[in-house]
């Protein structure tokens, strides 16, 4: 059992300092067990600890995974400089938090975005060694092609590369559209490795990582959900997908 005075609470949870935290709590703004708590010494068990401020309810958490079906025109980056900032679309207190995307999507690109702020978990889920499947959708340019397909499961030559980078796998759609799959996240892969095939991506979505698909989360483009255990188990490398 972990007890903390409420201001470190709300600290941790991304609310401000602890000074700006403690006046919260004397102004009345914190309700827990429907009684509203002044006393900012006051201490509680975080596991399981619900707390009500500016009346919405949120649960502790000591670290905050979250999935964002992110929109076109929003940058990754923490210091946005053409599009507003991921983190606009998000709670305040994720700010305060430091959460941050793990692995970009351009601004352009839609889809799934993973958000933490466990340094850890960020590192292990983007490192190019996990190899974790990342499953994009892509529209192009000029029609899909057999060729096309054999090509980038072959390997195209991106020029500030050493080596070849394939499609883990690949396959068409439809006439314009084509799934990639990749396991590593290079700058604009999926738009360079297409550009080097001799196509153009005009549209490009990321609808799964490992087994986790957008699909089965429901999200309308800008909205987010925290994952829990069992979605979190789903982003695993290919190797361990059965
Ligand atoms: N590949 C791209 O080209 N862009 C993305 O945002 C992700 C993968």
């Amino acid at each position: 059992m972990t007890k903390l005075t409420l201001d470190r609470i709300l600290q941790s949870q991304g609310y401000g300092t602890r000074k700006y935290c403690r006046g919260l709590i004397e102004d009345g703004e914190v309700t827990i067990g429907g009684e509203v708590v002044t006393d900012y010494k006051a201490a509680f068990d975080t596991e399981g600890l619900e707390f009500t401020i500016f009346d919405e309810t949120w649960l502790y958490r000591e670290h905050v995974y979250i999935v964002l079906n992110k929109p076109a025109n929003f940058e990754c980056s923490r210091k946005p400089s053409h599009h507003p900032g991921v983190l606009t679309l998000l709670p305040e207190q994720f700010t305060w938090r430091e959460l941050q995307p793990v692995g970009r999507l351009d601004h352009d690109t839609t889809g799934m975005l993973l958000m933490s702020d466990d340094g850890p978990f960020i590192h292990a889920q983007s490192s190019p060694k996990r190899h974790v499947p990342k499953v994009y959708v892509a529209t192009t340019h000029e029609p899909v092609t057999p060729e096309l397909v054999a090509q980038l499961l072959e390997g195209v030559q991106l020029h500030d590369e050493p080596a070849p980078l394939a499609a883990q796998t690949c396959r068409m759609l439809g006439a314009n559209q084509l799934e990639i799959v990749l396991e590593q996240g290079k700058y604009h892969q999926v738009k360079r490795m297409l550009a080097a095939a001799g196509n153009h991506c005009s549209a490009l979505t990321r609808v799964a990582i490992g087994e986790l698909t957008l699909a089965s989360l429901n999200l309308q483009e800008g909205e987010w959900a925290y994952l829990d255990a069992a979605q979190l188990a789903l982003l695993k490398p290919s190797d361990a997908i059965s």
